[in-house]
C-alpha cells in the first residue's frame, strides 16, 4: 500500500509518496481502507513548519487528519466497528467527551508526532471512529472530523449554544465558515457571511446565509455587521482570522455576546487583546480546538436530520495530493478541498 510522510516539512515539495508494508490491526484497532481525505489550513501549517509547539512535527509524519473509508478488519476486543463499516476518524482519538485534557490534546491526527490519514491503509483506534451518516459519500464524510466539528463546537459546544433567531458572523469563506453558516441556517438562526470576494458572498447566500459583506471592499466589516442588526451587534463570532481580526470581531459582538476563537494563523496583528471592551461588553471570548466524538456523534446526528451536505470545492486524485494543498494555498477555494484515494 502506498502514503505520504513529511521526510521534512519545509514546503509542500516535501510531500513524498512512499511504499509501506498493509499495517495489521492489534487489540483495540480497526484497519481502514481510506477512500477520501479532506484539508484544513492547519494541513499547509504542517506541510511548510509552522505547525507544532517547538518541536514541530516529527520527521518522516504521515499528514493529514480528516479522512473517511471502510473497515477491512478489527483487532480483538474491537465491538465498535466491523468490517464493511463506512467510518471518519476523529481528529483527537483521545478525546471521547467531556472537557479537553493534556492528553488528549496530544492525540491530534496528523500533526506533532502523531502520523495521520493521507495513505491507503489506516490503522485507528476503534474508539476514534464514528459512522458516517448513511447519505454521504466518502469524499463528503472525509470533509467532517476538523472542520465540522470544529463549527459544531463553537456554536452548539459550549455553556451557552447557538438559539434559533440569534445571528452568527463568520469570517472567511474557508472550511469552517462554510459548516458554520450550514449548521447556523439548520438551527434557525441568521448567518451573516463575510468574505474578500463577491463570487463567494453569493455561494454562501445561496447555502443560507442571510446577508454578506466583502471586508476588502469594506475593510471596517464590524460597522457593517453592527448595521445589519440595527446597531445591537451579533450573538456569535466565527472568529477564524487571529490577532488581525479579533478587535473588529470584538466590535461587531453584541453586549454579552460570543467570540468562538478558532483560528490565530491567517489574520497577524500585534498579539495583544484589549480586556477592556470585552470587560464593559461582558463579552465572552471561548478557546476552541476542534472537539470530542461525542460532539462529533451529535453533529452527525444533525447532519443526517437536515440531509446537509457538505460543500466540496475541489476533489484531487491521490497521486496528485501536492496539488490538493496549493489549491488550498490559493485560497480560491470556498468550502473543503477533498483527496480521492483509490
Ligand atoms: N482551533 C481549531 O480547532 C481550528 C480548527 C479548524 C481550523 N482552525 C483555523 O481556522 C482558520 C480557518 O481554517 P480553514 O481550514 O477553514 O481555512 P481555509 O479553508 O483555508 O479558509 C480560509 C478562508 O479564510 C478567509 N481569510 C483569509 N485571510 C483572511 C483574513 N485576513 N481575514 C478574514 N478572512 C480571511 C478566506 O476566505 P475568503 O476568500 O472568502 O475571504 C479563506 O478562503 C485557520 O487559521 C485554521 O488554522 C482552527
Amino acid at each position: 500500500m502506498r502514503l505520504y510522510r513529511l521526510p521534512k516539512a519545509e514546503r509542500i515539495e516535501d510531500l513524498t509518496l512512499v511504499e509501506a508494508e498493509p499495517p495489521r490491526p492489534a487489540r483495540g484497532q480497526a484497519l481502514v481502507r481510506m477512500r477520501a481525505a479532506a484539508l484544513n489550513y492547519r494541513d499547509l501549517m504542517v506541510a511548510t513548519g509552522r505547525y507544532g509547539r517547538g518541536a514541530g512535527v516529527k520527521p518522516g509524519l504521515v499528514p493529514l487528519s480528516d479522512g473517511a473509508g471502510e473497515v477491512v478488519a478489527v483487532g480483538p476486543e474491537v465491538t465498535r466497528v466491523k468490517p464493511g463499516d463506512r467510518v471518519a476518524g476523529i481528529f483527537m482519538p483521545g478525546w471521547i467527551g467531556g472537557a479537553i485534557t493534556e492528553a488528549a490534546a496530544a492525540t491530534g491526527l496528523g500533526g506533532g508526532a502523531v502520523d495521520g490519514v493521507l495513505a491507503e491503509q489506516v490503522l485507528f483506534d476503534a474508539e476514534g471512529l464514528v459512522h458516517l451518516p448513511e447519505h454521504l459519500s466518502f469524499e463528503e464524510g472525509a470533509t467532517l472530523p476538523c472542520a465540522a466539528v470544529t463549527a459544531w463546537n463553537a456554536l452548539f459546544g459550549g455553556p451557552r449554544p447557538l438559539q434559533p433567531g440569534e445571528s452568527v458572523l463568520t469570517l472567511g469563506t474557508g472550511g469552517v465558515s462554510i459548516f458554520a453558516i450550514q449548521f447556523a441556517r439548520a438551527a434557525g438562526a441568521r448567518a451573516i457571511a463575510t468574505s474578500a470576494h463577491d463570487d463567494k458572498l453569493a455561494r454562501a447566500k445561496a447555502l443560507g446565509a442571510a446577508d454578506g459583506v466583502n471586508y476588502a471592499r469594506q475593510p471596517e466589516w464590524e460597522t457593517a455587521a453592527l448595521a445589519l442588526t440595527g446597531g445591537r451587534g451579533v450573538d456569535h463570532v466565527i472568529e477564524v482570522g487571529g490577532a488581525g481580526t479579533l478587535p473588529r470581531s470584538v466590535r461587531a459582538a453584541r453586549l454579552g455576546g460570543q467570540i468562538h476563537q478558532i483560528g490565530a494563523a491567517l489574520a497577524a496583528g500585534d498579539g495583544r487583546i484589549d480586556p477592556t471592551p470585552l470587560m464593559r461588553r461582558n463579552l465572552t471570548l471561548r478557546g476552541i480546538y476542534v472537539g470530542s466524538r461525542e460532539m462529533f456523534e451529535a453533529m452527525n446526528r444533525a447532519i443526517a436530520l437536515h440531509a446537509l451536505r457538505p460543500v466540496i470545492d475541489r476533489v484531487f486524485p491521490f497521486e496528485a495530493a501536492p496539488d490538493a494543498y496549493r489549491h488550498l494555498a490559493g485560497q480560491t477555494h470556498l468550502g473543503k478541498v477533498v483527496i480521492r484515494i483509490g
